[in-house]
């Protein structure tokens, strides 16, 4: 069973409070449950289904599709290095934030004095780094004067229990990145920029629901961290350099953060973080109202939470609970994210070749060659609905459902593989029954660009192979411009041009 990772070893050594309770499966509604998961809900959204496991733990489908509304338990294992950086070399008092990335938590090492009140929002020490001496001061300068901090390294002494909030999670955004945290695990509207009253709520709830914190994503992923006295060895701490009123090439150094967060647009790497497919909460499994209706300048066609009844958040809101409390218990879960690549990498390449003017043969051949598995050429008139069925259920074949949540993953992955299968055999049926009048015809490119409009993969928003000197850029939280979000592409470090990227697509 290649599908399956090593939840089960992890979990089981992890010494829980709730460990002991007797466990309540998510269970699959009836009728008379009008809030609760249901296979057809998973069928309907069986698009956006797949693409948040597709996406899962990866920068890339997350800044694209930057509101996330799915959740996993998930572990981190022993012996991993997080990043932190500080004004001071303390290990901080209670919750704090970690970085995965180096350049991500050396963003953060700056220490501070204090014109205003308090302490700088996160947001402003982001921005600090590189609106420096710009023009445009007026944001950030008028406060805060900053001066070399710490870089502090962590290393997890045991295995982690967090949850893993997708989408672009940590985006101080009005947009909706936010809602999944407030509205669900929070149950709590509040405004996008309160992160410090967010991040001690979640660390609150944490306590209560047995875990060690939560992991976000912005440019570049995060753990908030509820107690550094509990799970993590401080290895080490070392001073930032002293600069003249310049931290550093600002442009170098962005860069090079961005190459840090491209490197990770298609995973965490090294199975930093394991996600719990198989006790994973949707809100599309749900029957909730995904509607967005307000205006701005972003994309507004994302699914959110805000318009969804109070009673049907506190419904997803009390199976995640249980989803938290039942990982506890030994259970083994599938990698579903792996049944997807294989799905992705075998279409998504293939499918957009069939878009393009191909030739008659050319086009034959490419479909049989897709199909023909399926098909036995013994009979003189192959079964197609068979043949459609074995199509659909290729790649899932390997996987043994087991959870509630399996069982709706199943139902979504398949209903996107059937839509794909019943698609392809359309086309060679079309194919088939053509003559040569038909050799430019419209027909099967039309069909396949309807299937990849409701597929959306992410895949076909990355560029094509980028130069050497350059990197694929697509507008992660804080940076980047609307044109970033929408038409990712290839650029250099001037290109780039790190100050006119500051304030764009997320903040205006
Ligand atoms: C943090 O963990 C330590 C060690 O387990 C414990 O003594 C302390 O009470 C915890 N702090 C909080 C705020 O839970
Ligand atoms: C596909 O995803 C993009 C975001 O990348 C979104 O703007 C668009 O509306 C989605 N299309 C469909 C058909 O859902
Ligand atoms: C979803 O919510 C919006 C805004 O409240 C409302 O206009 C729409 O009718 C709702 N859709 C459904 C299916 O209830
Ligand atoms: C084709 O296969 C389906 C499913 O196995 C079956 O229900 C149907 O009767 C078959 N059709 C023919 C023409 O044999
Ligand atoms: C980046 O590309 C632009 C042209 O688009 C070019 O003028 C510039 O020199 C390049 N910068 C670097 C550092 O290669």
């Amino acid at each position: 069973m290649f599908v399956r990772h090593i939840i089960v070893a992890l979990a089981s050594a992890v010494s829980l409070t709730h460990g002991s309770q007797p466990q309540k499966l998510l269970s699959l509604s009836n009728d008379n449950d009008r809030y609760g998961p249901s296979i057809d809900c998973a069928k309907k959204n069986a698009n956006f289904i797949f693409n948040a496991v597709h996406s899962s733990m990866r920068q890339w489908g997350n800044s694209l599709h930057h509101n996330g509304l799915s959740l996993y338990p998930a572990i981190i294992p022993q012996g991993t290095l997080l990043y932190h950086g500080a004004p001071d070399a303390k290990t901080p008092p209670s919750f704090e934030w970690l970085a995965f990335e180096i350049e991500h938590a050396e963003l953060f090492a700056v220490s501070w004095e204090e014109a205003g009140q308090g302490r700088p929002s996160r947001q402003s020490i982001l921005l600090s780094n590189v609106e420096k001496s710009t023009a445009d001061e007026a944001h950030t300068q008028e406060e805060w004067i900053f001066k070399p901090g710490y870089l502090q390294v962590y290393q997890a002494n045991r295995p982690l229990r967090v949850l893993y909030i997708d989408g672009s999670s940590a985006a101080k955004a009005p947009y909706g990145t936010l809602d999944s945290q407030d509205l669900i695990v929070l149950d709590k509207p509040r405004s996008h920029r309160e992160e410090m009253e967010r991040a001690e709520d979640l660390c609150t709830l944490a306590a209560e629901w047995g875990i060690d914190g939560f992991i976000r994503m912005e440019a570049g992923f995060e753990l908030i961290n509820c107690n550094f006295s509990d799970g993590f060895d401080y290895l080490s701490h070392k001073k930032r350099p002293e600069t003249d009123g310049v931290r550093r090439r600002e442009d170098v150094f962005f860069a090079e953060y961005m190459r840090d967060v491209a490197s990770r647009y298609h995973g965490i790497g090294a199975r930093r973080v394991l996600l719990d497919y198989s006790s994973m909460t949707s809100v599309f499994f749900y029957p909730a109202n995904l509607s967005s209706e307000e205006s701005g300048d972003y994309d507004l066609s994302l699914p959110r939470v805000m318009n969804t009844e109070h009673d049907q958040l506190l419904r997803i809101r009390s199976d995640l609970k249980e989803s938290i409390f039942r990982q506890a218990s030994v259970h083994d879960s599938i990698d579903w994210q792996g049944v997807v690549d294989m799905i992705v990498s075998r279409f998504a390449d293939r499918l957009t070749l069939l878009e393009a003017d191909l030739s008659y043969s050319i086009l034959t051949l490419e479909i049989d060659n897709l199909l023909n598995m399926y098909i036995d050429f013994s009979e003189t008139l192959p079964n197609i609905t068979e043949s459609t069925e074995s199509c659909s259920l290729h790649y899932l074949q390997p996987v043994e459902p087991s959870t509630a949540q399996d069982h709706l993953l199943y139902a979504a992955i398949k209903t996107a593989t059937h839509k794909i299968c019943t698609t392809l055999f359309q086309a060679r049926e079309h194919l088939l029954g053509c003559t040569s009048a038909c050799e430019d015809s419209s027909v099967v490119p039309g069909m396949i660009r309807e299937l990849k409009e409701w597929l959306n993969w992410t895949t076909w928003k990355e560029c094509q192979s980028c130069p050497q000197d350059t990197f694929c850029y697509i507008a992660t939280y804080p940076w980047g411009f609307s044109k970033d979000h929408y038409n990712p592409s290839c650029l250099n470090q001037t290109e780039l041009g790190i100050r006119g990227r500051v304030r764009g697509y997320w903040i205006w």
